[in-house]
């Protein structure tokens, strides 16, 4: 404590691979990598868990003093999340759940409701932390901000190869729509939509492997650090 700690954003879209790369960056800098999808994950769990419609803002909103968030972090560093004591960090990689995120995401009252849960990570660690605001809304003084994105087809494609590799294959169509979809809903939203910050470093994965995104990503992060 004490000292200034440094913080990077990296924000884009789902799919472009945010959250395995910045997880591996975070690991060889010895930073704190924070998932903030994982938290709007927990709230949309949670509403998807009482029978709350998303598009039910007042009923969402009437949830919210009920939740007490937790996050954890095991040897790997991965990050784990508790919603009143009981883990549900598997739960809220469910498909259904994408989307309930998205539409919980909207309203600016789970945004606020949020919002100190992200900065106060950043205020005790060096962090790299992912989202679709950290660079415009959450940390606008970070010292490094990515926009991390690539086109909607790769994209899809990443998440259907991923899929079948898993076991649980699903069709490549409806993972195009669902991203579009996704994209749609993230960006066109009056809160907080996702949108690169003014000060963002943009960089397309599209293409690329794991590898060659890996290095692209640390190597800027360490020229601007
Ligand atoms: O990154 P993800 O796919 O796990 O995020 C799930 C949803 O949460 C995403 O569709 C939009 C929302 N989200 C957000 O609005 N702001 C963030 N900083 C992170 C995620």
């Amino acid at each position: 404590m004490g000292e200034k700690k440094r913080a990077v954003a990296i924000d884009g879209p789902s799919g472009a691979g945010k959250s395995t790369l910045a997880r591996a960056v975070a690991r060889k800098l010895g930073f704190r990598y924070v998932d903030t999808g994982a938290i709007y994950r927990s709230v949309g769990y949670f509403a998807f868990s009482k029978g709350v419609a998303p598009s039910d803002w007042e009923a969402v909103m009437k949830l919210l003093p009920e939740i007490s968030l937790e996050i954890s972090y095991d040897g790997d560093g991965l990050q784990h999340m508790s919603i009143n004591g009981r883990d549900v960090t598997r739960e809220i990689r469910l498909p259904e759940i994408s989307m309930y995120a998205s539409r919980v995401s909207a309203i600016p009252a789970v945004r606020d409701f949020l919002m100190e849960t992200q900065r106060s990570m950043a205020r005790t660690h060096d962090v790299i932390m992912d989202g679709r605001d950290i660079g415009t809304v959450v940390l606008p003084g970070a010292d490094v901000k990515i926009f991390l994105t690539a086109t909607p087809e790769d994209r899809a494609m990443r998440r259907y190869l991923e899929l079948k590799e898993r076991g649980t294959p699903q069709d490549y169509n409806k993972l195009l729509t669902e991203i579009r979809e996704r994209d749609y809903n993230d960006s066109h939203r009056s809160a907080a939509p996702l949108r690169p910050a003014e000060d963002a470093v943009v960089l397309d994965t599209t293409g690329n492997t794991f590898e060659q995104s890996f290095q692209l990503l640390l190597r800027t992060i360490e020229e601007r650090l």
